[in-house]
């Protein structure tokens, strides 16, 4: 008998409180805080590079400081040469994710003030990451097609300018205000998996590089980031609206789980939720797919009616993605062009914290085995 074996285990870390946070909160109620800021009042009212301004600086900018803030990130969105030449190398079957994984890694090796882990050096270098990632994911979209990336423009905002090199063409002004709010409800997110990865890699002290590789190869699984592909998947797979309720049933009775749907913190909506549907339903409406939107509808109500559990972000979000021409294997890059905000603001967070993530397991295995030398096994 060992000590060990009275631990309790906390199955998959629920409930569990890591650490303390002063970035955002997940209520169960269904609500969102960014910095004690509801994110009914930011959605529509402020642009992503606010937001991404307050995770990092834990405040509100004023007119000035964002100003500073748009113009440091649009000239900070260049990449060096020799990325831009791996990236276009990159064979046309490997994910976008498994891309951007590597690049942000190897971003670290072009960091200018490597050895300086400075307060003011972790802000710069949360900076040049909120730049760099989407411009990762514009350059590798880009090259897919073969074509250039255009040069960000000064008098394009930033998010304008990812959706501009992204797409080839200057945004629409419709365009870029549904980017913002997604952009925005991407941002952040309590202590999710991928942000929690990031922390356990900061607390080693380890660079931010690493603790955001860290983060990007756990945002890919499809429990987390990834179902949103799988989201497409499934709406594909449905065809009409009218095979909604077999197919849904079908997966229930398999005992599968419906992509998209489900939250381990919510016990009420996911309040991005309201804000992504009513998204959907005006790119639906404007693109006249509102087939669509309506298959959307009515799997959301047999999914709630039958399991009792809402829509996650995944859900509308991969389709406002969808409609705005965004290729599905770019939805969780997309999600990672704005959940980098976060992910930055958490790792320092964690380097203020200054404690080592560790947890202990509880060892369920064997004692006192006879050792056999290889020659007699
Ligand atoms: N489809 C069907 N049933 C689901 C479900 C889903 N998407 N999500 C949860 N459930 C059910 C489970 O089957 C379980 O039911 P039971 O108690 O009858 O066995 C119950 O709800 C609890 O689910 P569990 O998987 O234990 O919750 P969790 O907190 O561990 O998981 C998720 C949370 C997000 C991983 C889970 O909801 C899921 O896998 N969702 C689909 C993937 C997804 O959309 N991920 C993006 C998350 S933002």
């Amino acid at each position: 008998m060992n000590e060990e074996s009275d631990r309790k285990v906390v199955r998959g870390l629920k409930d569990v409180a890591a650490a303390e946070t002063r970035i955002s909160y997940v209520d169960p109620k269904g609500y969102l805080y960014y910095l004690g800021y509801n994110i009914d009042d930011l959605v529509g009212r402020v642009t992503y590079t606010e937001v991404a301004y307050l995770l990092i600086h834990k405040r509100l900018p004023n007119r000035q400081e964002l100003d500073e803030f748009c113009t440091d990130l649009v000239s900070e969105m260049k990449l060096p040469n020799a990325m831009v030449r791996c990236i276009w190398d990159t064979p046309g079957h490997v994910h976008p994710m498994d891309v951007l994984r590597t690049e942000v890694s190897r971003l670290g090796e072009y960091d200018v003030e490597k050895n300086d882990l400075s307060e003011a050096a972790n802000l710069r270098r949360a900076t040049r990451l909120i730049a760099q990632v989407p411009t990762i994911v514009a350059t590798l979209h880009r090259s897919r097609i073969g074509q250039p990336v255009p040069v960000p423009r000064k008098d394009f905002g930033f998010a304008e300018n990812f959706l501009y090199m992204f797409k080839g063409h200057p945004p629409k002004e419709d365009e870029a205000d549904v980017l913002h709010r997604l952009l925005i409800l991407h941002a952040d997110h309590g202590f999710n998996a991928s942000t929690f990865a990031a922390r356990v890699t900061a607390s080693t002290n380890a660079d931010m590089y690493s603790a955001v590789t860290t983060a990007i190869g756990t945002l890919r699984g499809p429990l987390h980031g990834g179902a949103s592909e799988k989201v497409m998947d499934m709406l594909n797979d449905i065809g009409l609206e009218k095979y909604v309720d077999e197919y849904i049933q079908g997966l229930l009775d398999e005992k599968m789980k419906i992509m998209g749907f489900g939250h381990r913190v919510y016990m009420a909506e996911d309040p991005r939720t309201k804000h992504l549907r009513g998204i959907v339903e005006n790119l639906c409406h404007h693109k006249r797919t509102l087939d669509l939107y309506n298959k959307c509808i009515k799997i959301e109500g047999i999914v709630h009616e039958r399991k009792n559990i809402y829509p996650n972000l995944d859900f509308y979000a991969a389709v406002a993605m969808d409609a705005m021409g965004v290729p599905k294997e770019f939805f969780t890059p997309f999600f990672t062009s704005s959940r980098i905000a976060g992910w930055v603001a958490h790792t320092i967070e964690q380097y203020e914290d200054a404690v080592l993530l560790r947890p202990s397991s509880k060892y369920v295995g064997e004692f006192g085995r006879t050792f056999v030398p290889i020659e007699e096994r």
